[in-house]
């Protein structure tokens, strides 16, 4: 059968990782989470001291953006794909808070955006993917097959985000997870490049009511009909 592009983009912690590796793997395609690309550079950025409080030394990270390598790499006990930093599995610091709180401000560096997007690019050359982020419908694939843009009310995503950092040990409260999705929010979507935005296209999913079950039964009817429709299209 021929695979298409599917891209799903919504704003911080509403799911889409979740339902977009769920489809992937029922469908056999390749899941990318281009979200961790970013959050990689972040670390990175860390890492090297290239932060003075939300200050980023921007022309030291232009300096050496190409010594950094992400990749992904299937974990043969869970099936699950994981990111990799320089040959290092960083997939669980990726994910704390320190790196949430600065991450925008790295994602909102043209140039970064512009390799992560050439990168991104090239692992969707032979389509058979889902990937999930802000652009991917509107600036990494604008011709995919199939957009979709998740949305939750930010309480019911800040909630699901707390449950999600507690499980993993971290010492967070409610009304910080909820301001660290709305500032990231407002800095994803106010930027001047790949900013947060629904493309013209893109089929609009809310799932503040939804079950995790529910969202991704959605996901795949969806995908369904678009590949039935194309293949009508071309008899
Ligand atoms: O999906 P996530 O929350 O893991 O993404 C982390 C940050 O990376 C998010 O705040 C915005 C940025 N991002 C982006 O700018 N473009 C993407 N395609 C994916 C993520």
């Amino acid at each position: 059968m021929k695979k298409i592009v599917i891209a799903v983009d919504g704003y911080s912690s509403c799911g889409k990782s979740t339902m977009a590796k769920e489809l992937a793997k029922q469908i056999g395609y390749i899941y990318i989470d281009s979200g961790a690309m970013y959050r990689a550079v972040t670390l990175y950025c860390l890492q090297h001291h290239l932060f003075s409080g939300n200050t980023l030394d921007l022309d030291a990270l232009r300096k050496v953006l190409n010594d950094i390598k992400i990749t992904f790499v299937k974990n043969p006990e869970t099936g699950r794909s994981e990111t990799f930093l320089n040959g290092k599995n960083v997939e669980k610091e990726i994910r704390t808070m320190t790196v949430s709180n600065k991450v925008s401000i790295v994602a909102a560096a043209g140039f970064v955006r512009e390799e992560m997007v050439r990168q991104q690019q090239a692992m969707g050359s032979e389509k058979g993917i889902v990937m999930d982020g802000r652009d991917i419908g509107t600036v990494v694939f604008p011709h995919a097959e199939l957009k979709i843009f998740v949305t939750a009310s930010p309480e019911i995503r800040a909630q699901r985000r707390l449950e999600e950092l507690i499980a993993k040990g971290e010492n967070v409260n409610f009304e910080e997870v909820l301001h660290n999705l709305t500032t990231r929010d407002r800095i994803d979507s106010t930027r001047k490049d790949g900013p947060l935005k629904q493309a013209g296209d893109a089929v609009v999913l809310d799932n503040s009511e939804m079950t995790i079950q529910e969202q991704n039964r959605k996901l795949k009817e969806l995908y369904e009909n678009r590949v039935n429709e194309g293949l009508a299209r071309s008899l």
